[in-house]
């Protein structure tokens, strides 16, 4: 190529950008002749450029000099121009942030109250020598009745009052079933879990999730959160029991707390109690207790002239609510983060 076909190749360009760049109307169009005469791939400065290589070596000085002064005449066309439609993408060194203006803080995310109240409750019974164990959601009737001294016509063991699942065995499940699976109603399936695969003595809690069928009002939610305790030993006691539920409750919710342990029934335990604690002016229940029922260390084949122990199960979502000042169980489980980063931990 001859030194006078590119100088005249390259002030057609420049001529064509000045006719352009003059008129361009929005700063879409702008962006458009921005690509089209020094985008780097495949830009007309970018072809011209290329046609270099095959000039003479004696004219390829002259070739370069004129070069650079069209390339920079358009880059300044395209400033002008830039400047005239009031901003767009500059390509000039003027920063279009201004960095002396204060940051924007990132918006962390925080753990749910009731992760919170779980991990607080795994640190007090910690505290206290308890081990933390996990049990499955999906349970059989073995773990979630049999094995717990609940008989096949006891009413706990209702459809009406349990998720049965449609196993891929059976589509309509029977209660009375033994194949039967459901979403475990009380982490009291883990004491016979624990039971049957950890030797004695054990003293474990267990924190997770249960179902019933309940209709959702500011108490009851058909999911809810459990802490299952298990102690057993030799000469365990409902003294220890007790203790152990009053020094909780005391670290949990404030040593000016108010417990009281009323007579009751659990199939499981023998004696049976529920406890409560006292809040504006009522008491509250917040789960239940007793001395393992020596049937249920029989159906584990567990010698209960040797071993005694205590179970309590208590409700997470009520130890969380009174700590947190909630008074609507739903308020926990609607995901509105307006309402949940109220409780940061
Ligand atoms: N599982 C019982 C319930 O859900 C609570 C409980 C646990 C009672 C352990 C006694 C011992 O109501």
């Amino acid at each position: 190529m001859s030194l006078q076909n590119f100088i005249e190749s390259l002030d057609g360009l420049l001529d064509e950008a000045k006719s352009s760049l003059d008129t361009v109307a929005s700063n879409e169009q702008l962006e458009a002749l921005r690509v089209k005469f020094v985008g780097a791939k495949n830009g007309a400065i970018k072809a011209v450029q290329k046609l270099m290589g095959a000039i003479e070596s004696e004219h390829r000085p002259a070739a370069g000099k004129k070069f650079n002064e069209v390339r920079d005449a358009i880059q300044s066309l395209l400033d002008t121009a830039t400047d005239r439609l009031g901003g767009g993408t500059k390509t000039s060194n003027e920063p279009s942030v201004d960095p002396t203006l204060p940051g924007v803080r990132p918006v962390l995310g925080q753990l749910h109250p009731i992760t919170q109240t779980i991990e607080h409750l795994k640190e007090i019974m910690g505290r206290l020598g308890f081990n933390v164990t996990e049990g499955p959601e999906i349970e059989d009737t073995w773990h979630n009745f049999v094995a717990l001294n609940i008989p096949e016509d006891h009413p706990a063991r209702d459809p009406l009052d349990n998720f049965y699942l449609a196993t891929a065995k059976k589509q309509a499940q029977n209660p009375s079933d033994r194949d039967a699976m459901l979403l475990r109603s009380q982490t009291s399936t883990v004491q016979i879990r624990v039971m049957e695969t950890q030797p004695l003595p054990l003293r474990i809690i267990s924190l997770g999730r249960v179902y019933r069928p309940d209709a959702p009002d500011a108490t009851h939610f058909p999911m809810f959160h459990q802490m299952e305790g298990l102690w057993v030993d030799k000469n365990v006691t409902m003294a220890q029991l007790k203790s152990v539920l009053r020094l909780f409750a005391t670290s949990y919710l404030g040593s000016d707390v108010r417990v009281r342990f009323r007579p009751s029934f659990f199939p499981f335990t023998e004696p049976s109690v529920e406890v409560d604690y006292w809040w504006n002016g009522n008491w509250i229940e917040f789960g239940g207790a007793g001395m393992v029922d020596p049937n249920v260390f029989q159906a584990l084949g567990i010698d209960s002239e040797k071993w005694s122990g205590f179970a309590f199960g208590l409700g997470v979502e009520r130890l969380c609510m009174r700590r947190f000042g909630i008074v609507d169980i739903r308020d926990l489980y609607r995901s509105d983060v307006r309402f949940l980063r109220q409780f940061a931990s």
